[in-house]
């Protein structure tokens, strides 16, 4: 089953095109990152009209590079939501356009969702079911029981920022440019994880919940009371990165414990991080779990997760390419409904 996937929730405009929810024949990402650097952050309205422009030779470029046609397409798959709303409408605008025209089956799917199967992309064994899967982007974190493709239960989300906003927020404090998570990691690497205790969030009793807010806050109180001193960036960033990292941890080992999983999935673009995926990979070969990390370029936000994603939930995500519509609050549990006819 060949499908084309289309991802544009947020600043990214990405198309692919997947076999079986597995192969990659071909995954196109561009980013906007130099529309967005100078204000620092992610202006929505520039987002949704760089898709606009960006979107149809996207869509042309997958196609291509798969060495396929829309004729020879199983079926089309979209972000519904969750994500920015002007963003989400120009990828499901195209996708229903495509799908109507072409008359091939929509396939409707919740951004996490994709980054629960980007580890199923690109390798011979994909995570056994069930399995706990530690989701931690921009926009969320949280915790989620993954008992079978259409039945995922979330044990734990964040009480406020998201750890890729946490580290966001803090690359700016830090002075580094837009886009800051990769540029603080990299900082981070030639920096000492020990040289500032910056807090760990522990939540009240067996809650399986984070915050970030709090850590942010106190490198920002930290930097303020550094003015004209000698606090090194990195050491800044690097024990940063460790607060972050043992809060994520300790909440994913905790979680794990509490119930009879067959793997681990972290995934989103902060499994991209490279002190996180040391800290899996580390307690994977002690405790011998079978732990599964896309790799960067399916951590980050890409439409061939969103593509896989269609594939195991085929059943209960296909949409009416006339009615169809974006949800940027899309709720997380999907409600499994009859097939459409
Ligand atoms: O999954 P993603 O591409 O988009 C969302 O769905 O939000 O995640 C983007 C987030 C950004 O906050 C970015 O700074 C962070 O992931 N990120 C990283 C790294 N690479 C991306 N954070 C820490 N270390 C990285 N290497
Ligand atoms: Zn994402």
């Amino acid at each position: 089953m060949l499908l084309l996937g289309i991802e544009t929730s947020c600043d990214d405009t990405a198309t692919a095109v997947v076999r079986d929810g597995r192969d990659v024949l071909s995954s196109v990402v561009t980013n906007q990152d130099e529309f967005h650097a100078k204000y620092g952050g992610i202006v929505p309205e520039i987002a949704s009209r760089r898709h606009v422009a960006l979107l149809s030779a996207a869509v042309e470029d997958a196609l291509e590079r798969a060495g396929t046609t829309l004729e020879e397409i199983d079926g089309i798959a979209v972000t519904a939501g969750p994500g920015l709303i002007g963003s989400l409408v120009v990828g499901v605008a195209g996708a229903k356009a495509l799908a109507f025209a072409s008359n091939k089956p929509l396939y409707a799917v919740n951004h996490l969702h994709g980054h629960v199967f980007a580890p199923f992309l690109d390798r011979p064994e994909s995570p056994p079911y069930p399995f706990l899967a530690l989701l931690v982007s921009g926009g969320h974190s949280q915790l989620v029981a993954v008992d079978s493709p259409l039945r995922m239960r979330v044990l734990g989300r964040t009480h406020d920022d998201a750890a890729g906003e946490a580290y966001d927020k803090t690359a700016r404090l830090l002075g580094l440019p837009y886009p800051g998570g990769p540029e603080l990691d990299r900082l981070a690497r030639t920096g000492n994880p020990k040289a500032y205790a910056f807090p760990r969030y522990r939540p009240a009793g067996d809650a399986l919940d984070f915050s970030f807010s709090g850590l942010k806050t106190s490198v920002r109180y930290f930097l303020e009371s550094q003015a004209g001193r000698e606090a090194a960036p990195a050491d800044v960033a690097a024990s940063f990165q460790a607060a972050v990292v043992d809060a994520l941890m300790t909440q994913l080992q905790s979680a794990f414990e509490r119930a009879r999983y067959n793997a681990v999935v972290v995934s989103g673009g902060v499994a991209a991080n490279s002190a996180l995926a040391s800290a899996v990979t580390a307690w994977s070969k002690r405790d011998s779990v079978s732990a599964f990390i896309p790799p960067p370029k399916y951590c980050t936000d890409n439409a061939a997760m969103i593509a896989a994603a269609a594939f195991y939930q085929r059943d209960a995500t296909r949409a009416d390419p006339l009615s169809m519509t974006a949800d940027a609050n899309l709720p997380f549990v999907l409600t499994v409904r009859a097939s459409h006819t």
